[in-house]
């Protein structure tokens, strides 16, 4: 069926990307060992520190988030090294079964996917750990599969309450420029970051922001690396170069993303998102549907997983959604498929394009007959214009 209008790419993550930075992906590709591209390469690599909140350096990969993964352990441990990891949901699943075929021994902290990482079980594991056999803790910071937010300061400061000297690396894949995050402050060794969710960028590459002490660490980390080793892409970094052919076209959207976001300013951002999900919780609440999150700390600004009732399949929800009003809503992942749709409210968005899709959402609860009552849209669009946008400048 021909369709009229935009569609609605409502999934949280690949997010929509803006036509500043689609018309600047469009530029003619130059040689990635020329001038040109070292001032490109030399701009974005140090923008991204502004997005890190970190003075540490930040390698980009021509890779997904996966590789990203990858990069973080096996840079920084070695064969048989224990690792703490925390069940939030799918993707610290994914996570640790990277960690496990890596050959590292995982200490996974099992939970009802409802829940981040608890800070008192890293003190408790950390001090239990009297031979200082964990050389890790990675903590998914927004579990994308489920909208539950770890907080990464309060495990840093059980970590530090417990005199474990084990790294903190943390995936923000989908909170990075999105919700609050600081790599410095926080104390944190590998952040693992991504291009295609908060950055407005397609998919196509990934990141590590690495501190002094991980980096310390890798020169005596002995898992094999090869492509992901951080040495050589260091070293070429710091003439502009890489030391294989990188995402030259991506890197110009880099560029324009990095703009965009100052032009906003990062702490306006992290507020815009907050809003969202206010907003989308407020409309979830009228509904008289449940979301997956259930600590108000833990709650996302970049996403909201919604329950369906029981024995409704969120997925046919889905389907009719995208028949009928051309927009993607997320899927249930793992053990959640079927049973929840998620609410991407990240990257380019605004108010209007909340409202809209809460719109197509209700519209579609009322066609597919779902038990829920009226009100949503109503209770969302009460929920934002109640709240001024203060601006930081
Ligand atoms: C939190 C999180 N971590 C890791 C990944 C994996 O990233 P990729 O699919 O780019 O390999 C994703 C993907 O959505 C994610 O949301």
């Amino acid at each position: 069926m021909a369709k009229s209008g935009r569609h609605f790419l409502q999934i949280p993550g690949p997010t929509n990307v803006p036509d500043r930075v689609l018309r600047a992906l469009s530029r003619p590709t130059i040689d990635h060992r020329g001038p040109e591209f070292a001032v490109l390469a030399k701009e974005v690599l140090h923008g991204l520190k502004e997005i890190f909140l970190t003075s540490s350096p930040v390698i980009i990969y021509p890779g997904s988030g996966t590789g990203a993964w990858e990069a973080s352990l096996v840079n920084t441990l070695s064969p048989g090294d224990k690792v703490l990891m925390f069940e939030t949901g799918h993707f610290a699943t994914l996570w640790k079964d990277v960690a496990t075929k890596m050959g590292l021994q995982v200490d996974w902290v099992t939970s009802d996917w409802r829940h981040g990482a608890d800070p008192a079980v890293v003190y408790a594991k950390l001090a239990d750990d009297r031979h200082q056999a964990i050389k890790a803790v990675c903590v998914v910071h927004n579990e994308t599969s489920t909208g539950v937010v770890s907080r990464i300061a309060e495990v840093r400061k059980q970590i530090d309450a417990a005199r474990h000297p084990a790294l903190l690396l943390v995936d923000t894949i989908s909170s990075l420029g999105s919700i609050e995050y600081r790599h410095d402050a926080w104390g944190v060794d590998v952040t693992v970051g991504c291009s295609q969710k908060g950055l407005m960028l397609p998919p196509g590459i990934s990141f590590n922001a690495v501190s002094e002490k991980a980096l310390a660490a890798s020169k005596s980390a002995t898992l094999p690396r090869a492509y992901w080793d951080w040495e050589p892409m260091l070293r070429d970094n710091k003439a502009g170069f890489f030391p294989y052919t990188p995402s030259t076209n991506i890197l110009y959207g880099l560029r324009e993303a990095l703009i965009m976001l100052r032009e906003e300013g990062l702490e306006n951002v992290f507020a815009r998102h907050e809003r969202f999900g206010r907003a989308t919780r407020a409309a979830a609440k009228a509904w008289g549907l449940d979301i997956v999150a259930v600590n108000p700390a833990e709650y996302s600004g970049v996403l909201t997983a919604v329950m369906m009732p029981e024995g409704r399949d969120a997925d046919a929800f889905r389907q009719l959604v995208l028949e009928r009003f051309d927009m993607s809503l997320g899927t249930g992942l793992g053990r959640l498929k079927g049973k929840i749709f998620r609410i991407g409210h990240l990257g380019d968005f605004n108010d209007l394009m909340l409202a809209g899709t809460l719109g197509g959402i209700e519209m579609g609860l009322k066609l597919a007959d779902v038990p829920h009552k009226a009100g949503g849209v109503l209770a969302a669009l009460e929920s934002l214009a109640s709240e001024s946008l203060q601006s930081v400048s």
